[in-house]
C-alpha cells in the first residue's frame, strides 16, 4: 500500500540507481569509521552486554540509556547474576525506562540461558530467537554486534534510510514491503560478510565487519537520516539516494496512522498512618506488572480529586493537593492528581502495603508515582 500522500510518478523504483550493494557498504564503514559516537556498549564483544543495549535501546534514546546501562552491568555483570536476581531488584533497575515487559523478558531469558545452557550466551539466530522477548531485531543485533554473524537488522532507523536510499513509498509494516526490507538488510551485511578492511575505530571493539555494517546504518539514521530535517547534505549515500533525487526524503518512510488519543484524568491518594504511605503493587499480566504505586481512582466528568477522596473515605476527609502530573501511556494521556489524605480512624482504606519513607526509595514506582514520591519527601506533613 502506498501512504497515498502524495502522487509524484517516480516512487516505483524496486533499486536505487547506481546503488550496488558493495559500494554501499564500503562507503558505510568508512563513514561510520570516522563518526561512530564513542558508546559505553560499543567497548565490548560481550553478548551479554551488548544484549542488554540493544533491548534499553528499543523504544528508549540512546542519552538516557547510558547511565541505566552502566548502573545495569554495574548491578548484574553476568547472565548468571542476572537470572539469579530477585524480580523486584530487576525492576528496581529498570525503574523510569518504562515498557516493564522488557525487563521481565530479560529476567526469563537469563534464567533459561543458565537453566537450559549452562550459562552459555547463544550464538546462533535461531538459539536467540528461542529467548523469551527476543524477535528477529534483537536476535539479528546480538549475532551481528557480538558475534559478527551476517545477520540483518530492521529497526526505525534502518528502514528510514533503506526506505529514502530505494525510494519505498509503500508502507514498510505492510508484510511484502517489510519482507523486502529484510531482504535489501540482508543483502548488505551479506556483502559485509565478504572479506573486508575492519575499521578500526578508536575505543570500539569491533567483532568485525557485519558488526560494523549494521551499527553504520543505525548511526546513519540516528545522525544524517533523521526523521525530520534529514542532513542530506552530509549524507555519505547522498549520490544513491533516491528519495534524495526526487526530493522526498522527507516525507518518507510512510507515516502510521495517528493512534485516537484518549484523555484520561486520575487521582492518586496519598495516605499516611504513623510515618507510613500505603502502597498497592500492580497485578501480574497488566500495565506496569509488579511495580508499586499510591492507590488510584479515574475521575470521570468534571469530579474533583477532593470529591473522589471524601466519597471513597468519607466526607469528613481532608484533602491537601500535592502535585500535577501529566503522562502518557501509549495513546493515553493522563493528568494525575496526587493529593495528600487525611481520613478519621473509621475510613476503609484499600488494601495494600504500609511503606517506610526508605522503603518507598527502595521499592520500583512507575515513574509518575516515582514523581509523586520525590514530591511528598519534599513536602513537609
Ligand atoms: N539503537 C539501537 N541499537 C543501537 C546501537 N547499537 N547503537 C546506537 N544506537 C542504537
Amino acid at each position: 500500500m502506498d501512504c497515498g500522500r502524495h502522487n509524484a510518478p517516480v516512487t516505483r523504483c524496486r533499486i536505487a540507481a547506481n546503488s550496488s550493494p558493495r559500494k554501499v557498504v564500503r562507503i558505510l564503514l568508512r563513514w561510520f569509521a570516522a563518526h561512530a559516537r564513542d558508546l559505553p556498549w560499543r567497548r565490548t564483544r560481550d553478548p551479554y552486554s551488548i544484549w542488554i543495549s540493544e533491548v534499553m535501546l528499543q523504544q528508549t534514546q540512546v542519552a538516557t540509556v547510558i547511565p541505566y546501562y552502566e548502573r545495569w552491568l554495574r548491578s548484574l555483570p553476568t547472565v548468571c547474576a542476572l537470572a539469579t536476581a530477585a524480580p523486584q531488584r530487576v525492576l528496581k533497575l529498570w525503574e523510569g525506562l518504562g515498557y516493564y515487559t522488557r525487563a521481565r523478558n530479560l529476567h526469563a531469558a537469563a534464567r533459561h540461558i543458565v537453566a537450559q545452557r549452562d550459562g552459555r550466551f547463544p550464538d546462533a539466530l535461531d538459539e536467540l530467537l528461542k529467548l523469551p522477548g527476543v524477535g528477529r531485531y534483537t536476535a539479528g543485533a546480538v549475532a551481528s554486534i557480538a558475534f559478527n554473524q551476517p545477520a540483518p537488522i530492521l529497526d526505525g532507523n534502518v528502514t528510514r534510510v533503506l526506505t529514502r536510499l530505494h525510494g519505498i513509498a509503500e508502507d514498510p509494516r505492510g508484510k511484502m514491503t517489510s519482507a523486502r526490507l529484510w531482504q535489501l538488510a540482508q543483502g548488505l551485511v551479506s556483502v559485509a560478510a565478504e572479506p573486508n578492511p575492519v575499521p578500526r575505530i578508536r575505543g570500539m571493539v569491533l567483532s568485525g565487519s557485519c558488526s560494523a555494517l549494521n551499527q553504520s546504518l543505525m548511526e546513519l539514521g540516528a545522525l544524517v537520516c533523521t526523521p525530520r530535517a534529514p542532513r542530506c547534505g552530509e549524507c555519505p549515500l547522498r549520490g544513491f539516494c533516491v528519495a534524495h533525487r526526487t526530493g522526498r526524503a522527507g516525507e518518507l518512510p510512510c507515516a502510521a496512522p495517528r493512534a485516537r488519543v484518549v484523555q484520561k484524568r486520575v487521582v492518586a491518594f496519598v495516605l499516611e498512618r504513623r510515618g507510613r504511605f500505603l502502597l498497592r503493587q500492580r497485578p501480574a499480566g497488566g500495565v506496569n506488572a509488579g511495580l508499586w504505586e499510591f492507590p488510584t481512582a479515574e475521575l470521570s466528568g468534571n469530579r474533583t480529586p477532593a470529591a473522589a477522596a471524601r466519597s471513597q473515605f468519607g466526607a469528613a476527609t481532608e484533602v491537601e493537593p500535592l502535585i500535577v502530573l501529566r503522562h502518557s501511556i501509549t495513546s493515553q494521556r493522563i493528568s494525575l492528581h496526587a493529593v495528600r489524605v487525611h481520613c478519621n480512624g473509621d475510613a476503609v482504606l484499600p488494601a495494600g502495603r504500609w511503606c517506610t519513607g526508605k522503603a518507598l526509595r527502595t521499592l520500583p514506582l512507575a515513574r509518575a508515582h516515582r514523581r509523586v514520591a520525590e514530591r511528598l519527601s519534599a513536602t513537609p506533613a
